[in-house]
């Protein structure tokens, strides 16, 4: 009876949703977007300890990002999109990337509107820059910022152009100047700083055109050649060329240094491979009775004609408006309405959905059909930054609702392997870079093996670009912040990680990298398993018993009355002594750490191929629970990542703020009848570290990381990477319907949802009852339902089949168990 009734419901509650969900596809998701969310910090109205968000205005995945650039001289404060909330202005810049860390990189290809030029050397931004009268307001697709001198610039974008509408006060006559050595400066210097080269430009008769390049060099981008091909709907009065010395921060600054004006239509910076050309611009001064200007500037990475094509192919009028609504539309269609819902009750938990939602589809970049290094038909994406930030639950994401990306960018990456050796893992201009620990692309890969996805896929190339990873030793690139090995590409230690099968302190971050190896290994195994079966259970053993981070665990260390730690070893098998060894501290926790940006607490965690072992060696489930209980009490946290802001946010030794915690507050479900503790630690991080306010991210948005997280919490489900399953938490929304690949929908319900009845009672799947904490993606990569009651009180609904261990291997026999099917 009860059965019966049930599946009326269901089958009521399905039309019902099927024919609301329809409707809905005209709903404009867009207004629950706001492009401020993620761009302050701890310290209101700055930028500082923020999430570095990009702003402006962008098309999925867009290669021009069209903002603001501004001033900020405290080094801790990265204006690594660009904005700021309390510095000046000093140009409106295209290109940018959004939520990460490090040296910025880009804000490059620039105009900035002016006023008189009286008292402006246009070689010094300081005489220029602009104090912006209250805040910039943006919606997707439009950004408005208005100076304390009455100029109001408001911009639009398309995939490679930037729209600009500048509004002149009074009778005054605008300026617009170009300064091609225009960037994003490190404040804080050092190693990772960009720098301008050289460049060029040309003006057209009437100065209506300009075109030309520039060459950036330095930060994580290295050395690449952007061109430009910019237009005026107006032309100007005078248009001219200039040039001057550059002060390259390693010159002494040629402060006085004045621009010297060209003569003939075209000035250059030297020749075009003389790194210390010099600066290029061209100021473009207009009637004073044109009080609206606009302006269409495209870039390209091929050609200053390619970029003139892209302009003319794009944004073929003058209308900002038109502009803008088409990039709500392409928003809506490719991006927000791939997961909609019916439960439009409380705005903020929309805004922050679907603000994370836009959030997750900025980067990597779409450069396809601009890759200025070899020809291809394959997708071409750049600013991977990076698959360490992303590999855990962005790029699953992806997979589920914007499969055409999500096979895009591994296209791409073993087109980079194709022609450069490696994979990335971080990438930028064009170049491969910032290996933060292990070669996690192979994560990405097997994660998307392992679900099916293929979509032009080469997978037999695919698995060669994974065997690289773990066969082939990058040459040392000498990195600054890390001299022991390669931080370009591929796994820098590996002549350790075969040899011994663990990585000793001979190179720095060794335990964090063992780890990481460890799971790389464990996802060429999930690839080879199909592909090349006779290396499935070499690189599998790699992973596991007797080798990887089996080898480093530390069984009678303790740390705050628990027993069983993750310590380094050194090459002859000893290990530090206790006085020199804290599992709750790894120094500055970076480049030259024994742990990379988390504590080795942190990572003990991160082992999701074999829970089975890891539990055992934390001393069974009650332990182990325990232990997962002491990740979430305050205080206990006193050095490291966090304490004191950067990368990191509030005094738990999980840390929201960084990838490395991510997936523990979900691994209650390993442990029978404890679904119920990850539902309240998960609601308790969201509610206490995200919210719909300029500082609701806990950290940098790591090109999306933080706010796939969130969204995965909010749908009530949580992807382990490498494995097709979901662990299961519980929906924020009472119904939602979410594109999973091809024109396929799941349905997720939510009865007597509540902020305080939120706990599973119950669930259904396809109409089936499910007592596991677990799915397989078959089970949702069709669509169907997954049904929960809800309820206010714990319920031990989960007493099921426990989530797998697949790469769990029994010592002596060196056989996997709980292999999935
Ligand atoms: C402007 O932004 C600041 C913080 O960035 C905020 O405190 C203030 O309320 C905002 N003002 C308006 C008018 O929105
Ligand atoms: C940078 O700004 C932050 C936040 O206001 C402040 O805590 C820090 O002391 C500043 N650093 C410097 C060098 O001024
Ligand atoms: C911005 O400009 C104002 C006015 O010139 C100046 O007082 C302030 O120090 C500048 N701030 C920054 C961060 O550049
Ligand atoms: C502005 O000028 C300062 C001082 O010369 C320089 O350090 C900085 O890089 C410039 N900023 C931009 C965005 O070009
Ligand atoms: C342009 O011509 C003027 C006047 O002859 C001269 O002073 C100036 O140096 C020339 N500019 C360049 C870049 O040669
Ligand atoms: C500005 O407009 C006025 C009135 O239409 C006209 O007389 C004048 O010539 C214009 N000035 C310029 C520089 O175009
Ligand atoms: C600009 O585009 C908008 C939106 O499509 C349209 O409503 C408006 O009429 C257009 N304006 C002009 C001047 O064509
Ligand atoms: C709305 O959602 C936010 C974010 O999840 C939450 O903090 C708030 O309590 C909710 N408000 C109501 C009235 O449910
Ligand atoms: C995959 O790539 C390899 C070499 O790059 C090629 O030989 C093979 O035909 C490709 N496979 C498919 C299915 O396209
Ligand atoms: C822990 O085990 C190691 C290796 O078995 C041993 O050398 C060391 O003395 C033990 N330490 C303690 C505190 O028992
Ligand atoms: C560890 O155990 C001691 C003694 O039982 C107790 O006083 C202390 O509070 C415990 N520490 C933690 C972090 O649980
Ligand atoms: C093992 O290597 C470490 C690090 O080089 C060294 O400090 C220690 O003395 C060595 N121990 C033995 C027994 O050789």
């Amino acid at each position: 009876m009860y059965l019966c009734l049930n599946m009326v419901n269901h089958f009521l509650t399905t039309i019902a949703l099927i024919s609301a969900s329809q409707a809905q596809t005209t709903n404009d998701w867009t207004e629950y977007v706001d492009p401020f969310i993620g761009t302050e910090g701890s310290v209101p109205g700055t930028a500082f300890n923020g999430g570095n968000i990009f702003p402006g205005p962008v098309v999925p995945f867009g290669a021009v990002k069209i903002g603001p650039d501004t001033t900020s001289f405290n080094s801790s404060i990265g204006a690594n999109a660009g904005y700021t909330p309390d510095g000046n202005v000093t140009a409106f810049s295209l290109t940018h990337v959004s939520g990460t860390g490090g040296g910025p990189v880009y804000g490059v290809v620039s105009q900035m509107p002016l006023l008189s030029l009286e008292n402006v050397n246009l070689l010094d931004n300081l005489t220029y820059m602009a104090t912006r009268m209250g805040n910039d307001t943006a919606s997707v697709g439009y950004y408005k910022s208005t100076f304390e001198n009455g100029i109001v610039t408001e911009l639009s974008a398309s995939s490679h152009t930037g729209f600009l509408q500048y509004t002149f006060p009074g009778t005054e006559r605008g300026n617009v100047l170009v300064d091609l050595s225009h960037y994003l400066p490190s404040y804080g210097g050092g190693s990772q700083s960009q720098f301008y080269s050289n460049g060029e430009i040309t003006l057209s008769a009437d100065g209506r055109r300009y075109q030309g390049y520039g060459v950036y060099r330095g930060a994580f981008s290295n050395t690449y050649q952007i061109y430009f091909c910019g237009q005026f709907d107006t032309a100007p009065t005078t248009s001219r060329a200039f040039s001057g010395r550059y002060n390259d921060p390693y010159w002494p600054a040629i402060f006085n240094e004045h621009p010297v004006y060209g003569n003939s239509s075209t000035i250059s910076g030297g020749p075009l491979t003389y790194q210390y050309g010099n600066r290029v611009g061209a100021i473009f001064s207009f009637s004073p009775n044109t009080t609206t200007l606009k302006s269409k500037v495209a870039i390209s990475w091929k050609s200053t004609s390619q970029a003139c094509q892209n302009l003319g192919a794009e944004i073929p009028h003058w209308n900002l408006t038109f502009v803008v609504t088409g990039v709500k539309k392409l928003w809506n269609d490719d991006v927000l309405g791939k997961i909609t819902t019916t439960d439009l009750s409380n705005k903020t938990r929309l805004q922050m959905f679907y603000t994370g939602l836009y959030h997750t589809h900025l980067m990597p970049t779409d450069k396809s059909g601009e890759n200025p290094h070899w020809e291809t038909n394959e997708p071409t994406y750049d600013d991977y930054y990076t698959f360490w930030d992303t590999f855990r639950c962005l790029n699953s994401l992806m997979l589920l609702i914007s499969p055409v990306r999500a096979a895009g960018i591994i296209r791409s990456a073993i087109n980079i392997w194709r022609n450069e050796n490696f994979m990335p893992d971080g990438r930028s201009g064009f170049y491969n870079g910032q290996v933060q620990g292990g070669s996690n692309s192979d994560n990405v890969l097997a994660d998307a093996y392992v679900k099916g996805l293929q979509m032009g896929i080469n997978w037999t190339d695919g698995y060669a670009a994974m065997k690289t990873d773990a066969e082939l030793t990058p040459y040392n690139t000498f990195d600054p912040g890390d001299t022991t090995c390669s931080t370009k590409e591929g796994r820098g230690a590996l002549p350790n990680w075969i040899d011994l099968g663990y990585v000793s302190p001979v190179y720095s971050r060794s335990l964090s990298r063992t780890v990481e190896y460890s799971l790389n290994d464990f996802a060429v195994a999930q690839v080879a398993k199909d592909l090349e079966p006779e290396s499935y259970q070499k690189y599998l053993n790699r992973s596991a018993y007797g080798s990887g981070w089996q080898y480093l665990w530390q069984h009678n260390l303790t740390s705050l009355n628990f027993t069983g730690f993750l310590a380094p070893l050194y090459q002859n098998g000893t290990r530090e002594g206790p006085a020199d060894y804290d599992p709750l501290g790894c120094g500055a926790c970076e480049g030259g750490s024994v742990a990379y940006e988390a504590l080795p607490w942190e990572y003990s965690w991160t082992v999701p191929f074999d829970m089975d072992t890891l539990i055992d060696f934390m001393g069974g489930n009650h332990a182990t629970e325990s232990r997962l209980d002491t990740m979430f009490i305050p205080n206990l946290r006193t050095s490291g990542v966090g304490v004191g802001g950067l990368n990191g946010a509030g005094t738990t030794l999980f840390n929201p703020g960084n990838e490395p915690s991510f997936s523990t507050p979900l691994l209650y479900n390993y442990l029978p009848g404890r679904q119920w503790k990850t539902v309240l630690q998960t609601r308790g991080i969201v509610n206490t570290y995200y919210n719909s306010g300029k500082a609701g991210l806990p950290g940098n948005s790591d090109s999306g990381a933080l706010d796939s997280w969130m969204i995965w919490q909010m749908l009530g489900l949580y992807p382990v990477a490498t494995q097709p399953i979901y662990l299961i938490g519980a929906p924020w929304f009472a119904d939602i319907s979410m594109a999973v690949g091809d024109g396929k929908r799941l349905i997720i319900t939510a009865q007597n949802l509540s902020d305080s009845s939120y706990y599973v009672q119950s669930l259904m799947v396809d109409g089936q009852s499910w007592n596991q904490s677990w799915l397989f993606h078959d089970d949702i990569k069709n669509g169907g339902s997954l049904e929960f009651i809800l309820g206010s009180s714990p319920s031990m609904w989960d007493t099921g089949i426990l989530p797998p261990s697949p790469g769990h291997i029994v010592e002596g026999e060196g056989i996997p168990i709980g292999d999935q099917p």
